[in-house]
C-alpha cells in the first residue's frame, strides 16, 4: 500500500489517501497545540507514542465489540485506517470534574461526578468548537437521530471498557474526547485517536497528571508522562 495525496493536515496528524480503495494512512506528528491553536509547541516522541497508544486501545475496544477505523499499524507513526467521513462532533465523556467542565460549573477539579457526563462540541475551529446539545445537532443535521443514538451507546460503552482496563494499571480515566466516522456503507465507527492528547489520565494514587494537561498548563515532564502511559499499557507497570 502506498500513500497517494495528502487529504488533510490537522494539529496533531496528517491523513493520506492510498492506492487502495477505502483505506487511508494516518501519520502522527510531534506537534502539540492548545487553546484552539493559540499555544504551540512540540512534544518529542509524541507522534510515535500516540500512534501505539491509540492502536493498543482501539484493538482492545474492537475485541469488546466496538467497531473502529483501525486496520494495521504500519510503522512508528503511521497506521492504515478505514476511510471515513468524520461526523463533525467531538464527543466528550467525563467521570471526574476537570478542565472546561470544572471551570464552567464552578466545580473543584477531582470531584467524582455522580454519574457519567456526555457532552458534544461542534467541530469548528473557527468558532472554537462550541458546546452543542442534541437539539442543535438535529437542527444543524450534524448527525441523524439513529447515528447519535449509536454514538452515545458506543461512547458510554467505551468509557466502561477503558475505565475497567486502565484502573488496574494505576490510571484513572478522568475524561476523554472521541470522534466517530461514517463508512461508505453508512455505518458509524470510532475514528481519530485515543491518546494522552485526547484523554485526561491521572495516576490513581498520587493524582499526578499523565496527559496533555502537562503541556497545556506548563507543568513540565510532558514527554515523561506520555512515556509512562505507554509503559503502563505495554505491561510495564
Ligand atoms: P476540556 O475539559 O478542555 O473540555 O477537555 C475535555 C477532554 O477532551 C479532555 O480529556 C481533553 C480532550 N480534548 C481534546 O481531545 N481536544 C480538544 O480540543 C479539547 C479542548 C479537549
Ligand atoms: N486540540 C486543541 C487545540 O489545539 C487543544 C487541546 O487539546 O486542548 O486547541
Amino acid at each position: 500500500m502506498i500513500k497517494t495525496e495528502q487529504l488533510y493536515e490537522g494539529k496533531a496528524k496528517k491523513v493520506y489517501a492510498t492506492d487502495e480503495k477505502g483505506i487511508y494512512i494516518v501519520s502522527y506528528k510531534d506537534d502539540a497545540t492548545a487553546f484552539n491553536g493559540l499555544k504551540k509547541g512540540s512534544i518529542v516522541g509524541k507522534g510515535a507514542i500516540n500512534n501505539r497508544v491509540s492502536n493498543h486501545l482501539m484493538t482492545l475496544l474492537e475485541k469488546q465489540g466496538i467497531p473502529t477505523h483501525l486496520i494495521k499499524e504500519l510503522n512508528d507513526r503511521e497506521t492504515a485506517v478505514k476511510a471515513v467521513t468524520i461526523v463533525p462532533l467531538e464527543v466528550i465523556v467525563r467521570n471526574i470534574a476537570a478542565g472546561s467542565l470544572a471551570k464552567r460549573l464552578g466545580l473543584d477539579e477531582g470531584l467524582k461526578l455522580s454519574s457519567t457526563v456526555l457532552e458534544f462540541c461542534y467541530k469548528r475551529d473557527d468558532l472554537g468548537d462550541p458546546l452543542v446539545n442534541e437539539y442543535h445537532i438535529k437542527a444543524l443535521n450534524l448527525a441523524s437521530e439513529s447515528e447519535l443514538d449509536q454514538i452515545k451507546e458506543y461512547s458510554l460503552l467505551i468509557n466502561t471498557i477503558l475505565g475497567d482496563y486502565l484502573l488496574p494499571l494505576g490510571i484513572e480515566l478522568v475524561d476523554f474526547k472521541l470522534e466517530f466516522g461514517r463508512t461508505e456503507d453508512g455505518s458509524i465507527i470510532l475514528a481519530d485517536e485515543i491518546s494522552p492528547d485526547t484523554c485526561r489520565f491521572w495516576d490513581t494514587k498520587t493524582k499526578e497528571k499523565l496527559d496533555k494537561d502537562r503541556f497545556r498548563r506548563d507543568l513540565g515532564g510532558v514527554e515523561d508522562a506520555y512515556k509512562e502511559i505507554l509503559f503502563r499499557l505495554m505491561g510495564g507497570a
